[in-house]
């Protein structure tokens, strides 16, 4: 099993793989352009799972207000190490870390294929009822 790390201000070149494995996956995406132009705001929102010393998954956090929920902004596993639980493991994680700051909840849009609903349905995501198309979100207990 891969080891997870909550990236800090040091973690640059770990910063620098996570961010090309969410420009590989998320191409076309204006914030993850910004991560490298100027990492420092994105840094410590980044959770990285490794497999030895390279960047096998990442999720990057984030906060919608609306919702008053931690969302996961970025998720992304290597194709090579997918199905194997790294997913999995990333969203444990954040989902920890939410309940550790006494948030109750945590949200996210599926940005990819709608096969991707699956993954989050099996982890207890719910689509939210009158809020925009698509969005899920999980209560934490
Ligand atoms: C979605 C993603 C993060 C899952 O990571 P992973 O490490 O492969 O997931 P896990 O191994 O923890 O869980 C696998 C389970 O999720 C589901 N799943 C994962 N990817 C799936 C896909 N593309 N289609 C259908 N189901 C999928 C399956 O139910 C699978 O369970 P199974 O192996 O028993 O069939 C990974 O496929 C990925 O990076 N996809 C591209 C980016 C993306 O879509 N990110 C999420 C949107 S922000």
């Amino acid at each position: 099993m891969p080891r997870l790390l909550h990236l800090t201000q040091d973690n640059d070149e770990l910063f620098m793989e996570a961010t090309d494995l969410f420009q590989e996956t998320f191409r076309n995406s204006q914030t993850v352009q910004e991560m490298y132009v100027d990492s420092r705001p994105f840094i410590e929102r980044t959770i990285v799972a490794l497999h030895g010393t390279k960047v096998v998954g990442a999720l990057k956090r984030g906060y919608n207000p609306d919702l008053d929920a931690i969302s996961v902004d970025f998720l992304a596993v290597n194709k090579d190490h997918r199905r194997a639980g790294v997913g999995h493991l990333l969203l444990s994680e954040l989902e920890k870390f939410a309940k550790e700051r006494d948030n109750k909840k945590t949200c996210l849009f599926p940005r990819t294929n709608p096969e991707v609903v699956n993954f989050y349905q099996k982890r207890g995501y719910v689509f939210i009822p009158d809020y925009k198309p698509r969005w899920m979100e999980k209560v934490l207990n």
